[in-house]
């Protein structure tokens, strides 16, 4: 039986959805539809994702249209239904942001439920060929790669605190690679002393076995695993790409999560961890310069089809005096910004003590957009990109 979570309807369109999809119906709460996939799943109280979106006719059609276009691109195993008034128009710009099938306002429950039919089937396809990686292997967990085409810019900040945030949800099992090879600082944004660094952990014994892998791995009080990052710039370049490979997919067989923090720009060891993330998180800075190469950066992976599925637009040191709006920089950039993180006096005193900010639990505007950072990937499904993008582009 599918899985049908309704918004924007209002009684009567409850009772005929209620009929048409046999009782299995989530009724959202009346009020603004998100435009983010993430907080719409965080309304999902049992946490458990949809086959179908159905959005009535009384949620506005320019955030449903936003959402399903997020939703095609993050989580393609939900498919979304619109009632609106079918109008060429509408049939257009539905078609565009990926709807799934429109129907109109009136429509009985016959027709309701023959969509509905239409749609968990074309959901359940979907999801056979992106196979959700907890069935797959024994484990293959999600690597999320931080990256950004600039330095000072956030990415340690965000890599620990994305990876503090996930050791709450998946303890014991959320590791933290450090690969800014020559000047990587991971360790002591956790305020660690590791025995073992990032070389240590590609060669040797490390490189054949995953159990040895793991005793060279350095442990934070969280729960939270870290590689960190080699004790000299030299010691770090004997890193290679193919050692980067090796290690994130032993990695993946162990942890639900291996967050990799990068250096600037585009590496060889930066592209291999690319290459086997599921997810990356592109960060800039909010100024012309920062943007401008973030828009570089994108067309660069692009035209190598090196984006994975899961992509998150993250914004740092967000401030209204600026004069950039995040519209702008929509603009500019040619897609959406996920998260906007403000610029905060809280982050260069966490960095500095070797504390990040969701470990100290202090309250504070950053804390609270980290937060949403997180429940992207705590509260998002996990699918296996690399094949996504194998099948795609062999479809076009
Ligand atoms: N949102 C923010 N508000 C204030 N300071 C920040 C913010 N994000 C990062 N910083 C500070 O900026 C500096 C650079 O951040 P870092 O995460 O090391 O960047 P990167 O890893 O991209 O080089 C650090 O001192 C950090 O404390
Ligand atoms: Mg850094």
């Amino acid at each position: 039986m599918s899985r049908v979570v309704l918004a924007g309807a209002d009684e009567d369109l409850i009772l005929r959805v209620k009929q048409a999809a046999d009782g299995d119906v989530t009724v959202l709460a009346p009020g603004r539809l998100p435009s983010d996939p993430a907080r719409l799943f965080e309304q999902l109280l049992d946490g458990e994702l949809p086959d179908v979106l159905l959005v009535g006719p009384h949620a506005p059609a320019p955030d449903v249209l936003t959402l399903a276009a997020r939703l095609d691109i993050q989580s393609p195993g939900i498919s979304v239904v619109l009632m609106a008034d079918p109008s060429p128009d509408m049939w257009q710009a539905a078609m565009r942001a990926g709807v799934r099938d429109l129907l109109p306002p009136t429509a009985e429950v016959a027709e309701i439920q023959a969509a509905l039919d239409r749609a968990a089937s074309t959901a359940a396809g979907r999801r056979r060929v992106l196979r959700p990686v907890e069935e797959t292997a024994r484990y293959t967990g999600r690597v999320i790669t931080i990256a950004s085409p600039k330095g000072g810019v956030g990415k340690t900040t965000v890599s620990t605190n994305l990876a503090i945030g996930l050791t709450a949800s998946a303890p014991q099992s959320t590791v933290l690679v450090d690969l800014d090879v020559q000047f990587g600082d991971v360790a002591s944004a956790l305020g660690l002393v590791p025995e073992y660094t990032l070389p240590d952990a590609v060669r040797g014994p490390a490189s054949e076995d995953t159990m040895v892998l793991k005793t060279f791995l350095t442990q934070h009080p969280s729960g939270l695993y870290a590689v960190c990052g080699a004790e000299s710039p030299a010691a770090g370049d004997t890193v290679s790409g193919e050692d980067v490979t090796r290690l994130l997919a032993s990695l993946a067989r162990e942890f639900r999560y291996v967050v990799v923090d990068t250096a600037p720009g585009l590496s060889e060891q930066t592209l291999a961890a690319l290459d086997r993330a599921t997810d990356v998180v592109m960060l800039t800075s909010m100024d012309v310069p920062g943007v401008r190469g973030l828009r570089k950066e994108l067309d660069v992976l692009r035209e190598l089809c090196m984006i994975p599925a899961g992509r998150h637009v993250v914004m740092n040191f967000a401030d209204a005096k600026g004069g950039l709006s995040v519209r702008d920089v929509e603009t500019a950039i040619g897609t959406g910004v996920d998260v906007v993180l403000p610029r905060s006096s809280a982050v260069p005193p966490s960095t500095n003590q070797g504390v990040p900010l969701l470990q100290s639990g202090r309250r504070d505007p950053m804390v609270k957009e980290l937060r949403r950072l997180v429940s992207r990937f705590a509260a998002t499904p996990l699918m296996r990109p690399s094949r996504y993008r194998a099948k795609h582009r062999a479809a076009s």
